[in-house]
């Protein structure tokens, strides 16, 4: 397989197994390019890319800026927070007028579900979502599963448990699409209040006991409490929530394997992670970040590759 089976990267739920293997094929080649002294390729010299920024981000907003530099890409950025979007003008309007000035792929994150896919129907651009509310962050489970491929060699049949605040997270979703597509079993941990009903319908299993989810899983991939898109309590309190589901040295130590310890970021330390579990040897949280530069310009990349064969 040489071609992505999509025309933009919406979701997961929208690749196939095919896709993910040629992502991480042409990851594998960037990695490559980006531990050499001049880390970069002349591939997107004739490529705009507008990454549009609806939602605050550090990690996806930085990491596809120095994906798409390294691929030579002409780059426009774009922060709701400093536009006429505060003036009242539509994302219809907004993404207009920036592909009037000749863009040829939109990255965008927006906090509203299914924007990037609205996008898609309205704009002749490809469009990469970089995170849409609590739907999917697609480049975000790619990182994410490049990481467990990169630390065990394959994923498929590896056992990952998501951890946390399931019902308001983008990034469960997408991992549980990646992962089921190369073979892995999930599990989800976490209150049940945080656990969406609709979840059971997707093949995952449920644990409710951390320690029994850790003493069951290779990979233990930890979510942020997302307070922000709280509007009501979900659990009694923070101290509460961190007893029953918050992952310590003491209680990493006690388990007897050496479990992968993963986290997409922000972290709240002391929360879901102690400091010394998210600085561990067991922890690859900076691997994935370091990832997500080569998965990006891969995804990137062929997308370019099919404007160019247009
Ligand atoms: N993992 C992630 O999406 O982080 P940011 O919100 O900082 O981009």
């Amino acid at each position: 397989m040489t071609k992505l089976s999509v025309d933009n990267l919406l979701g997961i739920k929208h690749l196939t197994k095919g896709d993910i293997d040629l992502i991480f094929q042409t990851a594998d080649h960037f990695k490559e390019v980006i531990n050499r002294p001049i880390k970069k390729v002349p591939s997107l010299r004739d490529i705009t890319i507008a990454n549009l920024f609806f939602e605050n981000s550090t990690r996806t907003k930085l990491s596809f800026e120095l994906a798409e530099k390294r691929l030579s890409a002409d780059i426009l950025n774009f922060s709701a927070a400093q536009s006429s979007v505060k003036k009242g003008e539509s994302l219809i309007d907004t993404v207009n007028n920036i592909l009037s000035m000749k863009v040829d792929i939109v990255v965008m994150r927006h906090p509203h579900e299914g924007a990037g896919n609205f996008l898609s129907k309205h704009v002749n651009a490809k469009i990469i979502n970089a995170g849409d509310g609590a739907h999917e962050h697609p480049t975000q489970a790619l990182l994410d599963s490049y990481s467990i491929r990169e630390k065990l060699g394959t994923v498929k049949g590896k056992k990952v448990v998501i951890i946390g605040d399931i019902l308001h997270s983008r990034v469960a979703l997408s991992n549980i699409f990646a992962l089921q597509l190369q073979g892995a079993e999930v599990k989800l941990c976490g209150p049940t209040t945080l656990i969406p009903k609709y979840i059971t319908k997707l093949g995952v299993g449920y644990e409710k006991n951390l320690r029994k989810a850790l003493e069951w899983c290779d990979v233990a991939n930890v979510l942020r409490v997302q307070h922000e898109r709280m509007d009501i309590k979900y659990f009694p309190s923070i101290r509460e929530y961190t007893q029953l589901f918050g992952i310590h040295k003491a209680l990493l130590d006690s388990i007897e394997k050496d479990i992968v310890i993963m986290h997409p970021g922000p972290i709240n330390r002391g929360v879901e992670l102690t400091s010394d579990v998210a600085d561990s040897k067991q922890s690859i949280i900076l691997n994935q970040v370091e990832n997500g530069v080569a998965v990006r310009m891969a995804v990137i990349y062929l997308l370019a590759e099919q404007i160019k064969r247009d």
